[in-house]
């Protein structure tokens, strides 16, 4: 039966086993799909030796996506961009890289009918999870799509990459100049409880507020967008999923559906 696995450290919670196990129930693929812990000195011996051993892909999680890229042969432009690889595929002795965390997010949008072509997005945060959702937003052809970061540089950075007319930075402060329609909170902050600093009144008058992780509880992000009075806030459980039914395509060319899952571990989140 084909092998893939999730590898990660830590990598006890992942999810990815249970999503990639009932996509392939649904789509009556033979497969399975372990978790694997890696130490933090080991992920190119070990990647290696599991497709010599005949593995046929895996994810990759914290805090290998970065290593991932190096190690493959050939990487996707959006992975690329990402500086990050989330999908590996090993294939005819290569090792492929990709990413599907923006695609995941984009589609987990847009399964909340949250529109994206032609809506001013705000982006807050600049670090590898920010990095890996601009070019597939850009993809949306929204109107304009703004990187607010603490560091101002490192979203300057990203904007002198991609250089794309839709595609500006500025300060936390400085949003306050602006309105978005949807709003994404791609940085750590929630993590450990803070928010960015970004006013209040910005984050008010969205429609929409997303943040890229997920709790039992709404993240201190959404919960501070609601109470200041967006209209719709959405947690990144979604993505999760969503990104998870990417990288299913890429390994077995098709894609399954998403709805059931997601419930399933909605219901799990403890
Ligand atoms: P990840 O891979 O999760 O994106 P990262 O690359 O370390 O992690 O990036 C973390 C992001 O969260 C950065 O944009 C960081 O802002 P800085 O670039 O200024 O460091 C942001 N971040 C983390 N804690 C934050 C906080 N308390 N307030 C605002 N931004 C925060």
């Amino acid at each position: 039966m084909d092998q893939y696995r999730v590898f990660g450290n830590p990598i006890k919670h992942s999810r990815s086993p249970y999503i990639h196990q009932a996509f392939a129930k649904e789509t009556a693929q033979e497969l399975t799909y372990q978790t694997q812990l890696i130490e933090l000195d080991a992920f190119e011996q070990d990647i290696k030796a599991f497709a010599r051993a005949g593995g046929k892909g895996g994810n990759v999680t914290v805090p290998f996506k970065e290593q991932a890229l190096a190690l493959c042969d050939q990487v996707s432009k959006r992975a690329s961009l990402a500086g990050a690889v989330n999908t590996l595929s090993f294939r005819d002795g290569q090792i492929l890289g990709d990413n599907t965390d923006g695609i995941g997010l984009v589609k987990d949008l847009l399964a909340n009918k949250v529109p994206l072509k032609n809506s001013r997005i705000l982006l807050i945060g600049a670090g590898g999870a920010a990095k890996g959702v601009v070019l597939p937003l850009l993809e949306q052809q929204p109107q304009q799509l703004m990187i607010a970061n603490r560091t101002l540089s490192k979203a300057e950075q990203i904007c002198q990459l991609v250089s794309d007319g839709r595609l500006t930075c500025c300060t936390f402060e400085q949003t306050n100049n602006y309105d978005f329609d949807v709003i994404i909170n791609a940085t750590s902050a929630s993590l450990d409880g803070h928010l960015p600093a970004i006013p209040e009144k910005v984050i008010a008058g969205a429609e929409v507020c997303y943040d890229m992780v997920y709790a039992k509880q709404l993240t201190p992000f959404l919960l501070w967008a609601k109470e200041a009075g967006a209209n719709k806030v959405i947690d990144g459980l979604g993505m999760l999923v969503a990104q998870a039914a990417e990288s299913f395509n890429i390994w077995r060319g098709v894609m399954p559906s998403t709805d059931e899952v997601l419930q399933q571990l909605r219901a799990d989140l403890t």
